[in-house]
């Protein structure tokens, strides 16, 4: 992801990565508040789902075997709900000159289907092209290692475990791939020890954030 698209980009988008059970859930929640203590009008939302299209589509995709879907078709699962989810709820909010925090978005494509699953380079930067143009102001990646983060995550919703029953290779293949995004691209994403205190990783965070702001 290199372009940053700022047509009609009034407000700022922020986007948590990382992989099982890393914390980011609660950190955007916490982000989310500490922004609106200071004043800002935030947008808090998630791929996939954030929009009533994306939550119907994430329930095909959170659940079930972990076969059911080809790469490519979950690729273009993810794009759809992605694409609803922009324009319904991401582009509207950055319009009205919000802090948009979304958990997970384009690097999860990336990490899950590409590196996880090995889509083609080629395919997820065709699909991006027409489906995201929108890249990140900021992209906060949570890193923890995978065997942390499953055991972490086993309290998440029920049923919604497709992708944490994949095995240990899948995953720390994911999390190769979010610590290579971040390296290639240090202007946009900042990289949070998720082992570190939560109190600790919000205030990172916040700081992280707030630079953006000002
Ligand atoms: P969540 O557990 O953070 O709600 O995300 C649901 C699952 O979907 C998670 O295991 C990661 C996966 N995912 C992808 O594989 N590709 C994507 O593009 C996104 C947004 C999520």
């Amino acid at each position: 992801m290199t372009a940053r698209v700022t047509t009609g980009r009034a407000g700022l988008f922020v986007t948590l990565e990382g992989g099982e059970g890393a914390g980011k859930s609660t950190l955007a929640r916490r982000l989310a508040a500490d922004l609106e203590a200071r004043g800002h009008a935030v947008k808090l939302t998630r791929e996939p789902g954030g929009s009533a299209g994306a939550d119907a589509i994430r329930a095909l995709l959170v659940r079930g075997d972990a076969d059911r879907w080809s790469p490519l078709a979950e690729t273009l699962l993810f794009a759809a709900a992605r694409t609803d989810h922009l324009e319904r709820t991401i582009r509207p909010a950055l319009a009205a000159g919000r802090v948009v925090i979304c958990d997970r978005y384009l690097d999860s494509t990336f990490a899950y289907q590409v590196a996880g699953h090995g889509l083609a380079q080629a395919t997820f930067d065709a699909v991006a092209a027409a489906t995201a143009p929108e890249r990140p102001d900021l992209t906060l990646v949570l890193d923890l290692p995978p065997e942390a983060g499953l055991s972490r995550s086993r309290g998440g919703a029920v049923g919604e475990d497709r992708f944490e029953r994949l095995d240990a290779a899948f995953h720390a293949r994911v999390r190769t791939a979010f610590l290579d995004i971040a390296a290639r691209e240090p202007a946009r994403c900042r990289v949070l020890d998720a082992t570190h205190p939560a109190e600790a990783i919000a205030a990172a965070a916040l700081a992280h954030v707030t630079e953006r702001l000002s």
